[in-house]
């Protein structure tokens, strides 16, 4: 099985970035992490601040692999562009929220990406990532 993480600005600063928000943990370590527990899972990841090549990525995977896990950080709630995408290709996408984005500001609580998606993981933390291979296997 072929999954793909894909993550959206700001979260290459995890680890460093509000960690009474998102935790103290990089994405890289959490990352090797992942893959030592799905030996068997084709698992890649790949980040990017800028929109355009999230758009691209996801265009490049979406049909040929199994399964997308998309936490598009704040492009979530502004972005028509990966919103379209995300309807536009055939592989299935859960979208992650490290954070409970029901629990902060007005502005988070609108997703581009949820109407599309296949499920919905937000508030487990790191852990929401972990959910989504779950749901995939
Ligand atoms: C986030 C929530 C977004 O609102 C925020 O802009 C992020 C991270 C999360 O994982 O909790 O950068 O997607």
């Amino acid at each position: 099985m072929k999954l793909i993480i894909i993550n959206g600005p700001n979260l290459n600063l995890l680890g460093k970035r509000e960690p009474e928000i998102y935790g103290s943990k990089t994405f890289e370590d959490f990352f090797k992490e992942l893959q030592l527990k799905y030996k068997e899972l084709e698992i890649s990841c790949f980040q990017s601040n800028i929109e355009g090549e999230i758009i691209d990525k996801l265009h490049e995977v979406g049909f040929d692999c199994d399964g997308i896990i998309l936490n598009a950080a704040a492009y979530t709630h502004t972005s028509v562009g990966i919103g379209d995408a995300v309807k536009g290709i055939t592989t299935p996408v859960v979208e992650v929220h490290i954070s409970n984005i029901h629990a902060r500001e007005e502005f988070r609580q609108h997703s581009y990406i949820s109407p599309n998606a296949s499920g919905v993981l937000f508030g487990f933390g790191l852990k929401g990532y972990d959910l989504a291979i779950q749901s995939f296997l």
